[in-house]
């Protein structure tokens, strides 16, 4: 497994990370056995950068990283959490906050279900228009000075929020969807990033499995994000679903997994981009492993472009409410 700097004074992370945020309920039911076996094997495989949220499953999330890692020798893992995000006990979305006095006790409570002295880096998961960037960094480089949180990332937002957090502190990574079908950071913020030396962890790069070559019309059900998620809706779903199949032929020509060429085209996409897979059992998390080994010339590229357009797939990459939320959805 290669390994990359995360910005000139981040930590050393594998290209691949993990994202575990499926195996508590986010995609709905998911084995925790199972879970932790992929979590294990992630780790066996040279994987060393996890993530989660404290709002996946209310903790639950954190506790099973912290089963998962208990015999394992915790310098060898970067953990990468987000904090903000607010639920009620029926699980609805509430909101955010990014206040320094909420933000420490998120974080407490992190540590404690976590069981470690430390987060290697802490984020904001989305920003929080009521408290400037200004304010919730400089809580967190109080965190960092005091030893609990070990770097600073971002999560959604656009580029004037990237710049005023900077000036603040430096941050190690920008968390935000970047897939072949959600290639919006291309126009400003990553040219944004890549000027302040930023890398960018990508999360969704299958598009949360709908361009996986494993989707099937229909699948989601219950708390299963994809069962309210625009682009797996009736009269979206199958537009998107041919495109897949159109990479599908792009893919047996190359020996390769519908899954496997699209992680391969992130990571192709620059040096300074880690896909993070969301792999949640062993199978599908061997599938991803597999993608590092796929090299994409200039006409693969080409190939892969034509079969998925830039714009071409069907519906939002969330629902109108929560894009409503993220700053790097705003338009100057
Ligand atoms: N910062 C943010 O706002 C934000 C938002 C969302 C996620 N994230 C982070 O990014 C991580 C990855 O996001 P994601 O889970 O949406 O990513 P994804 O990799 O696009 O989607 C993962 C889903 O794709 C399906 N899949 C099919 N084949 C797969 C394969 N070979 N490898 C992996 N998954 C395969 C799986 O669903 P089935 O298991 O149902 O087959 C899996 O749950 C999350 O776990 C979370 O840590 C961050």
């Amino acid at each position: 497994m290669k390994t990359i700097n995360l910005g000139k004074a981040g930590p050393v992370v594998s290209t691949i990370g993990l994202g575990c945020m499926g195996m508590s309920g986010m995609y709905g039911p998911a084995d925790r056995a199972e879970s932790i076996a992929t979590i294990h094997a992630a780790l066996d495989a040279g994987i060393t950068l996890l993530d989660t949220g404290d709002f996946y499953g209310m903790g639950h999330n954190e506790m099973l990283i912290s089963e998962a890692l208990k015999d394992r020798r915790r310098e060898n893992v970067v953990l990468s959490v987000k904090f903000g995000a607010l639920r009620g006990p029926d699980g609805v979305w509430s909101g955010y906050d990014s206040r320094p006095a909420a933000i420490r006790n998120f974080l407490a409570y992190s540590l404690q279900r976590l069981g470690t002295d430390h987060i290697d880096i802490y984020r904001p998961s989305r920003l929080d228009p009521a408290v400037p960037i200004e304010e919730t960094m400089g809580a967190l480089a109080d965190l960092v000075k005091a030893g609990y949180i070990r770097h600073i990332g971002l999560s959604e937002v656009g580029s004037e929020t990237i710049r005023r957090a900077a000036a603040v502190h430096p941050i190690v990574d920008l968390q935000i969807e970047y897939s072949l079908i959600s290639r919006g950071i291309e126009d400003d913020i990553l040219p944004t990033c890549r000027a302040l030396g930023i890398p960018v962890t990508a999360y969704g790069v299958l598009s949360r499995g709908l361009i996986s070559g494993h989707w099937r019309k229909g699948a989601a059900n219950g708390g299963d994000f994809r069962a309210f998620s625009p682009r797996f809706q009736d009269g979206n779903v199958d537009t998107n679903l041919a495109l897949v199949e159109a990479l599908r032929r792009v893919a047996d020509e190359k020996g390769a997994t519908v899954a496997q060429l699209a992680i391969a085209w992130v990571a192709a996409q620059g040096v300074d981009i880690v896909p993070l897979v969301g792999a949640r059992r062993r199978d599908r998390l061997a599938e991803a492993l597999g993608a590092q080994k796929i090299v994409l010339s200039a006409a693969d590229l080409a190939a892969i472009e034509a079969a998925l357009p830039r714009d071409a797939a069907a519906g939002e990459r969330y629902p109108v409410a929560m894009l409503a939320h993220m700053d790097s959805e705003k338009r100057t």
